[in-house]
């Protein structure tokens, strides 16, 4: 939404229901908001971050959401300190919000609430809760259309994590559907929760230096120049914008300043030299069923993305106007069983689809 766009949206609701009625607090353009804390507080949702595994999700829940389809995490742990890159290709963060999105109720998902297993997502607190938690959390670098780059920085000692972070967990099938059976709840069986939710995503997860080594096997173009004429001048992906790297010798700087990937000499050589092997996409550790399922779901979802998104063409003005006349209609019938709704309708915009959530609660005995 152009700020345009979200300012005559303000106007138009403010007119119609009265500042009651309104969520936002401050338009801070390109189609981001700070919401009210009424509003914030209304999403509430377990936000707490309570371990490190939490930052994973809620990282990952971003990278979702910006229309990511690859994402790489890389995370090792130095002494105490866990540190997390989380590399994305989605819709990317305009250079002049990069901090604002750590501060509370900042969010660019103003209508477009996301109610997953996890619980309700899109009040603006999660990098702020994140950034709470963590020693560090920064945008290390991110451009409109071309993906994100965050950095996390959490000490163990003081933000919990699980122990074990090496064991997979056990999968089993029911009725054709992969299941988690068991493991510990690390950071690999986060992701994988996580990919089986959202199959269409590919997701690696691995050390700095294998994370790089994936990215430039992964990668099929080999743009002449330096990186940063390679990011203004081509559309590629800021991910792949490291296919230009040809020697080992620029390889770690490279890495540090556009990835916060922090990678010694000695493994940029063995990166170049295909000495530390790429990984495979998460899912590829638990073999040929999974890949077979995962291939069903993406083709499932390919086909869907040919179609229109028709839920697209209406305008968020009439989607309230909709909001509001369900609320009003519901009254009546409500009446009848002595229950009244819970809060306003929730709507979410699916392909082809608009799905409007109402919550009841029972009318109050007088
Ligand atoms: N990986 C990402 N890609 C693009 N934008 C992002 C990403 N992560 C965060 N953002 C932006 O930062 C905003 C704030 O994120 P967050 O604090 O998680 O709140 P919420 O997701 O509830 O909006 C998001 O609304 C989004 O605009
Ligand atoms: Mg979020």
């Amino acid at each position: 939404m152009s700020s345009k766009e979200s300012d005559n949206l303000l106007n138009f609701v403010t007119s119609l229901a009265g500042d009651h009625f309104l969520k936002i607090e401050e338009n801070l353009g390109d189609g981001f908001v700070r919401l009210k804390i009424s509003e914030a507080e209304r999403r509430q949702a377990k936000h707490d971050i309570r371990s490190v595994e939490d930052i994973v999700v809620e990282l990952l829940r971003n990278s979702r959401d910006s229309g990511a389809s690859k994402t790489f995490v890389s995370s090792h742990k130095e002494d105490q300190l866990r540190k997390i890159v989380v590399i994305d290709d989605g819709c990317g963060i305009p250079t002049n919000l990069h901090e604002k999105i750590f501060e509370p109720r900042v969010t660019s998902k103003l209508d477009t609430v996301v109610l997953d297993r996890y619980g309700v997502h899109g009040r603006g607190m999660a990098l702020f809760s994140v950034k709470s938690a963590a020693d560090k959390a920064w945008v290390v670098s991110s451009f409109p259309g071309k993906g994100s780059v965050f950095k996390i920085e959490a000490n163990t000692a003081i933000l919990g994590e699980r122990k074990d972070q090496s064991t997979f967990p056990t999968i089993r099938w029911r009725q054709g559907e992969p299941q988690i059976l068991r493991g510990p709840h690390n950071i690999v069986r986060i992701l994988v929760e996580f990919n089986i939710d959202h199959p269409q995503m590919e997701i690696y997860l691995g050390s700095p230096a294998e994370i790089l080594s994936t990215m430039l096997t992964l990668n099929k173009s080999h743009p002449n120049g330096n990186f940063s004429d390679v990011l203004e001048q081509t559309d590629l992906k800021l991910w792949r914008c490291i296919g230009c790297v040809s020697q080992a010798k620029i390889l770690p700087e490279m890495a540090k300043k556009y990835f916060e990937l922090e990678i010694s000499e000695r493994n940029a050589h063995r990166i170049m030299n295909r000495e530390i092997k790429p990984l495979p996409r998460i899912f590829a550790e638990f073999g040929e069923n999974l890949e077979h399922w995962l291939n069903g779901k993406e083709k499932e979802v390919s086909r869907s993305s040919g179609k229109e998104n028709l839920s697209k063409f209406i305008q968020d003005e009439d989607l309230e106007i909709l909001s509001q006349n369900i609320v009003k209609n519901f009254d009546e019938v409500g009446k009848k069983y002595f229950l009244k709704l819970q809060g306003k309708p929730k709507i979410q915009r699916g392909r082809n689809r608009i799905k409007i959530d109402l919550d009841l609660e029972r009318e109050e005995e007088i």
